[in-house]
């Protein structure tokens, strides 16, 4: 498959020229293909969130090159193009709301791309509708609470059409039911073909990706499909990741000697497993 955002030997040195320079990515190569779901995962401080605004040209490479869409980030020309068509959501979207209800906010960013009124107001509704917000339009974003303005957020981007969504920790402060709409959102949008990097410190988020890359102070410690990545005790104790309960679960009644199918990473799929199991014995 086509990659939409390739990147080469990425370094990312914070404050190079100054007497404490802080290397945040240490040489980082992988390819991010049309459609895919990515998870991105690692402790604070491992480089996510450089790595991150590095794919939508946020950040410029140190060293190496990022290309999204087939133009190199360095080219200025490009930014533009490269922004809209990587759309980014923080954890703290206010910092990114810049005007003063629903409606505007998810009109400003093809409105400054001068996208025609009525195409305009198409946008508005669909984004609108995908992150099914529930909320007066004219409502100022300042007055939604977290998970609504997570859902503005994602809409302001969908808003610009982009051909992937990068999501940074963009469920951390929502409660759980807010998490999981987002994510049905979100899956929903990638099963129409959006590509989707989500940053996160959910490991059940993580599980429903098809590739989880592993950072550990800025390298890449291990890119694998989410059954490889969790099979693998040592490396999730050594980058901290929490593995989904149903993981540990489906591991403890293994060790115990029910013979579960291997990996496990769902409820869905230990009580599965589990029913057959008791048929099995029956
Ligand atoms: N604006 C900044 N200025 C200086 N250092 C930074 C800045 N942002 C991040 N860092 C440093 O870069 C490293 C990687 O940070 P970051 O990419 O935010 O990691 P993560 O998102 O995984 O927590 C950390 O050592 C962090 O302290
Ligand atoms: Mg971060």
């Amino acid at each position: 498959m086509a990659s939409l955002i390739r990147i080469e030997n990425l370094r990312y040195t914070y404050n190079p020229e100054s007497a404490l320079p802080i290397p945040a990515l240490n040489g980082i190569s992988f390819a991010l293909a049309e459609g895919e779901h990515l998870a991105v995962v690692g402790r604070n401080g491992s480089g996510k969130s450089t790595l991150a605004k590095c794919l939508n040209a946020l950040l410029i490479p140190s060293d190496g090159d990022v290309w999204a869409l087939e133009r190199n980030t360095r080219d200025r020309a490009a930014w533009a193009d490269i922004r809209s068509a990587v759309g980014m959501v923080f954890q703290n979207p206010e910092n990114q709301f810049v005007t003063t209800s629903i409606e505007e906010e998810v009109a400003f960013g093809p409105e400054n791309l001068g996208v025609p009124r009525a195409e305009l107001r198409r946008r508005v509704d669909t984004a609108l509708e995908r992150v099914a917000l529930d909320a007066p339009r004219s409502r100022d974003p300042r007055y939604l609470s977290a998970g609504q303005k997570a859902k503005l957020a994602i809409a302001a981007a969908l808003a610009m059409e982009p051909r992937c969504l990068i999501l940074d920790e963009a469920t951390a402060m929502l409660d759980p039911l807010a998490r999981q709409q987002v994510m049905e959102t979100v899956g929903a949008l990638q099963a129409q073909g959006m590509a989707l990097v989500n940053v996160t410190h959910f490991m059940e988020e993580a599980a429903l990706a098809d590739r989880v890359l592993v950072l550990a102070e800025g390298a890449i410690a291990a890119l694998d499909t989410p059954q490889a990545i969790f099979a693998q005790e040592a490396l999730c104790q050594a980058a901290g990741l929490q593995v989904p309960l149903a993981a540990r679960l489906a591991r403890g009644l293994a060790a115990r000697g029910l013979e579960l199918p291997t990996p496990i990473l769902s409820q869905d799929a230990l009580v599965q497993a589990v029913l057959a199991c008791r048929e099995g014995a029956e």
